[in-house]
């Protein structure tokens, strides 16, 4: 088969910056080298990382039976958001790294549920591991995105590492075969876990892990803060840059408590909720809050592998979210808190 001399150079281009993505580099570079890769993949696919595809175009998310799912154009944004791209791909290569040295059989079977159009947090990868390594089943709820992979993959020449594009709603696939995955690698959420269906994809997909087999991100926490809000700043444009802002409001706040910690063991639990029954996640006593203190926030960090974590600003899925005043009721009575599991999920109060 001839390979024309653009595909070559497209290769090029993809593995010299994908082996860097994969290495140790300092932020500056992660920037550079994201941006480039996103140059190249929206070349290809013709499907640019953008809040919205066109000025007509206003609705960028629509809605679906178990959260909110994005459209292929802001699935492409996702890759824009540097570091939760570069610790995802760092992530998911120590957990591979770790699995081949433990002897696990190979293939290694992966599933990625939730690939955008750029599958982008695992075409670095193949750079670095052979096909005989790992076999990667990619999975999305819109056929454009597995479109616009299929399209990557064939101007990299990268199929003998795919056996499956599934157009599929990750919280009712079912896999042929029974096979079931060493890993399965899902960012399909927002700040908090609200809006988009993380846990319900997590819930769902457990089944089909085998006993030693891992999720990235490894587990998702959402602790409780009360702040002085009034105090607080909002964080520069470039967020992952701002660890001004950072300081400063730590500065303003006191963690009252882990609301939720989403791993493979827990999120067996987080069944689908209706307006009768929420699922209940914690009582905070009064005594727990301060009256000095007028808001409470909901912080998300996301563990995506060990010690490669995503914390406050890192990411636009790490960034604060506003949840309550913090009133006398609440001084006096105390508060409950539950996951609220259906098409709009997120921890409600009450
Ligand atoms: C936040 S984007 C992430 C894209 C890419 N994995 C990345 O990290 O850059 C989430 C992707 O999950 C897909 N998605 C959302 N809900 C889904 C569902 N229930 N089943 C399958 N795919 C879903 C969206 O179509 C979108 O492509």
């Amino acid at each position: 088969m001839s390979v024309s001399k653009e595909s070559l150079n497209h290769r090029t281009v993809f593995e010299l910056y994908s082996k860097k993505l994969t290495g140790v580099i300092a932020t500056p570079e992660v920037i550079e080298t994201v941006n480039e890769l996103h140059h190249l993949y929206s070349k290809l696919t013709a499907i640019e990382g953008v809040l919205a595809p066109s000025d007509t175009d206003e609705v960028f998310e629509e809605l679906s039976e178990n959260g909110t799912r994005v459209n292929p154009y802001m699935a492409a944004y996702c890759f824009l958001d540097y570091l939760r791209s570069y610790k995802f791909t760092l992530g998911i290569k120590k957990l591979i790294d770790d699995k081949l040295n433990q002897g696990n059989q190979k293939p290694l079977q992966i599933l990625y549920a939730g690939t955008g159009p750029y599958a982008s947090l695992i075409l670095p990868l193949t750079t670095v591991f052979s096909a005989h390594q790992i076999q990667v089943t990619l999975l999305d709820i819109h056929q454009s995105s597995l479109d616009a992979v299929n399209k990557l993959i064939s101007a990299f020449n990268l199929e003998a590492y795919f056996n499956g594009y599934i157009k599929a709603d990750a919280t009712l696939f079912i896999p042929d075969d029974h096979i079931n995955y060493d890993i399965i690698i899902s960012e399909t959420m927002d700040k908090a876990l609200r809006k988009e269906p993380q846990v319900a994809i997590f819930n769902h997909l457990r089944q089909f892990l085998k006993p030693d087999g891992a999720f990235i991100p490894e587990e998702i926490r959402v602790d409780l803060y009360q702040s002085k809000w009034d105090e607080e700043k909002n964080p520069a444009f470039e967020y992952f840059l701002d660890a001004e802002t950072r300081k400063h409001n730590a500065a303003f706040r006191e963690k009252i408590t882990n609301l939720m910690a989403i791993n493979k063991h827990s999120v067996t639990i987080f069944k689908r909720t209706n307006s009768d029954h929420l699922l209940f996640l914690k009582k905070i006593d009064p005594e727990n809050f301060k009256a000095e203190y007028t808001a409470l926030l909901l912080l998300t960090e996301i563990q995506v592998y060990k010690d490669i974590t995503l914390t406050e600003d890192e990411s636009i899925l790490t960034e604060k979210d506003y949840l309550s005043p913090l009133n006398d009721r609440i001084l006096q009575s105390g508060l409950s808190f539950y996951y609220k599991m259906d098409n709009d999920p997120r921890i409600t109060c009450g």
